[in-house]
């Protein structure tokens, strides 16, 4: 991975803020920064448990030998990150036996009565996710396809058909799933839920999607090496984390995620909750808002070059794409697209990426961060993720704020609960 902030249009030095980030980067690696009791996080990319790792490598073949769906039913740090590395990898239609589809995630009526339907006559398996186990949204997609899958098979077919990932010991999705004999899968303590998607949490339909986590945990492992060092001359993400601070400094008050690949829409999501909820806290933090371009561009294009200069971008880009083909020639030209046959599409992707770069930056005086990954690899993903919880921990620390709460997602709940009579 490579981070270019030449065109971030800074007025500060990003080494000034080296003394600040190696006490920071001390804290978080000797256990006393705000927040410790959920930096599990940060050496997982060794410590994860092997044993389980195998049994989600068991489940996974098991799951993509004999079903047609998997359903994975989770929110938020529950089902985000599982689903920016499976589409990331998989594209938006995969070709594979295995469909993923995500449940969970939504009280929409709508939307789980369609699934319902679309799963009838198929083989289904179902990941519930959940590390409270009272999650609304999940617990009550959950019950309604736990029915479907005892109906439909049985309650002896259904042990092996639903599998549950949540806390070790506590809660009601692991008193569920114990007292009805599901497997379990287990969210560490120490791990919040967007911190998790290299646990059980992401591993498990990752890795039953066909992608290899292997492959996931070797990108982790090269990302904690190259980042265990806080030199700013060389750690990229402590430069990011700075970055995003002079960014503030200097009056921007949104990041605009920025890719350019449609089956990287979901990452920009998993990003979003990641600083977003990270972040934004006691009246502070960048608003995490995003677009997928060269599609935003015919909508949020005109905002960004000449609206309110509230933003600055971060583009998130890949050298090499997964896939690509010859724009064709043809004879009657009617459509004068000629001047671009036998061009590659990606390359007219990233002269539109280049030609947007300039216009934002040069023209429309908007910042511009660019991170390229390599590919859409397991490995990359891996490395890009870790990446990422690196520069957000140590970007929110910069602001005296503990990057691993969330307290006011609690303030809705209370609401809701009261509104729906829950006791
Ligand atoms: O990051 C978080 O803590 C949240 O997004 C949670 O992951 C989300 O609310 C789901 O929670 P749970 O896993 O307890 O169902």
């Amino acid at each position: 991975m490579k981070l270019d902030y030449s065109r971030a249009l800074l007025k500060e030095d990003v080494k000034n803020y080296q003394e600040e980030v190696s006490k920071i980067h001390e804290s978080l690696m000797n256990g006393t920064c705000k927040g410790n009791d959920y930096i599990g996080w940060i050496r997982w990319p060794y410590d994860y448990d092997k044993e389980e790792f195998e049994r989600i490598k068991d489940a996974a073949r098991e799951i993509r030998e004999n079903a047609d769906v998997l359903l994975v039913c989770g929110i938020g740090g529950s089902y985000l990150g599982a689903r920016s590395a499976i589409e990331m990898m998989n594209g938006l239609y995969p070709d594979d036996k295995v469909e993923i589809i995500y449940t969970g995630n939504t009280l929409s009526s709508t939307y789980i009565s369609q699934v319902l339907k679309h799963i009838e006559g198929k083989s289904v398996y179902c990941n519930v996710i959940s590390k409270s186990g009272t999650t609304t949204e999940t617990a009550v997609a959950f019950r309604l396809f736990e029915q479907f899958i005892v109906e439909k098979y049985g309650v002896e077919e259904s042990k092996k058909r639903i599998l549950a990932t949540t806390d070790k010991a506590r809660g009601t999705l692991k008193e569920l799933a114990d007292a009805k004999g599901y497997r379990t899968f287990v969210i560490p303590d120490d791990i919040g839920g967007r911190y998790s998607v290299f646990t059980a949490v992401g591993l498990l339909p990752i890795a039953a999607s066909g992608i290899d986590i292997d492959e996931l945990m070797k990108g982790c492992q090269k990302a904690y090496e190259d980042f265990k060092d806080p030199d700013l001359d060389k750690n990229i993400a402590y430069q990011y984390a700075v970055v995003r601070r002079i960014m503030e400094k200097q009056g921007k008050c949104v990041e605009r995620l920025v890719t350019y690949e449609p089956q990287m829409t979901m990452i920009a999501e998993w990003w979003k909750q990641l600083f977003g909820e990270s972040e934004g806290k006691e009246g502070k933090g960048l608003f995490p808002a995003s677009v997928t371009f060269t599609t935003d561009l015919h909508s949020m294009g005109q905002f960004i070059q000449e609206g309110t200069k509230l933003l600055f971008e971060t583009l998130l880009t890949v050298e090499n794409p997964q896939e690509d083909m010859i724009f064709p020639a043809d004879k009657d030209n009617l459509d004068h697209m000629n001047y671009l046959a036998g061009k590659n599409i990606d390359w007219i992707n990233k002269m539109a990426c280049q030609g947007t770069i300039a216009a934002h930056v040069d023209t429309g005086n908007v910042p511009n961060v660019v991170l390229s990954m390599k590919d859409n690899s397991a490995y990359s993903y891996g490395y890009m993720i870790y990446f990422f919880f690196r520069a957000c921990a140590v970007s929110v620390l910069m602001l005296d704020v503990n990057p691993f709460n969330q307290p006011g997602v609690e303030v809705y709940k209370k609401n809701m609960f009261k509104l729906l009579g829950k006791i």
